[in-house]
């Protein structure tokens, strides 16, 4: 089995089966898990976050750890998982950012923290992701905003917000990765 991954050559390929094999059955669409896996694939993250995720699992969640998997082969696993939406580079209108801002500051910061840290939320379990790692593209916001979280305190905004507002807010959540 090993000596096919490694005649695959490619890192990325090495990660694609890898995260095809571990992480794929849980992380798939529409997935009814409570609180749900999100699809990394709407999500622009970084290598040192899913590794961190991957070595400690997340609490309140059955996002598990992965310690069975060697070092090497986890951080294929990250590497690739980095790589979805790398080159994202969407339009960001000034005044769609400002009002986003406002609405984050008032709405979303006391538990998401004004930076998009989730640092302000204490222990409750499971936390929110840290946004400057782990930020959502704005059709996974919007969904989440409608949806809520079941099982967490992210409510549902889907009559509190108008859709202006869900799209600003969505928007300006991007400002905040790697910041
Ligand atoms: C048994 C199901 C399951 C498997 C297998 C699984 N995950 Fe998860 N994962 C979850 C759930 C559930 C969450 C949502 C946790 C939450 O609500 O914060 C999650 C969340 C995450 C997050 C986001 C963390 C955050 O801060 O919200 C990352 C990154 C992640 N998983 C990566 C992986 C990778 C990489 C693999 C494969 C190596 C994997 N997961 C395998 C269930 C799973
Ligand atoms: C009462 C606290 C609270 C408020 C207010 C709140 N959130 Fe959350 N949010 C959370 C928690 C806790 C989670 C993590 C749930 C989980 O891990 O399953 C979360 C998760 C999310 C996620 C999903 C991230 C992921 O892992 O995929 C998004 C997107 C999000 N919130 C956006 C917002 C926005 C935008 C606002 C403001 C309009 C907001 N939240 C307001 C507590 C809150």
């Amino acid at each position: 089995m090993f000596w096919f991954l490694f005649v695959l050559g490619e890192r990325t390929d090495l990660g694609r089966v890898l995260y095809e094999r571990e992480c794929l059955s849980c992380h798939k669409p529409d997935n009814r898990l409570e609180p749900p896996a999100p699809p990394l694939e709407l999500y622009r993250t970084t290598e040192d976050y899913v590794l961190k995720i991957m070595e400690e699992g997340v609490p309140g969640s059955c996002m598990p750890r992965f310690q069975h998997l060697k070092e090497e082969e986890r951080r294929a696993i990250s590497r690739f998982v980095a790589s979805f939406n790398s080159d994202y580079n969407p339009d960001l209108p000034k005044e769609l950012i400002r009002r986003g801002e406002r609405i984050y500051y008032d709405v979303c910061a006391p538990c998401h923290g004004d930076d998009g840290s989730g640092s302000t939320f204490g222990d409750e379990v499971p936390p929110p992701p840290d946004f400057r790692r782990f930020n959502p593209l704005p059709e996974r916001t919007i969904e989440i905003l409608n949806s809520g979280i079941p099982k967490t305190s992210m409510y549902s905004f889907r009559d509190i917000l108008s859709e202006r507002d869900k799209r600003a807010v969505a928007i300006y959540i991007l400002t905040l990765f790697e910041r």
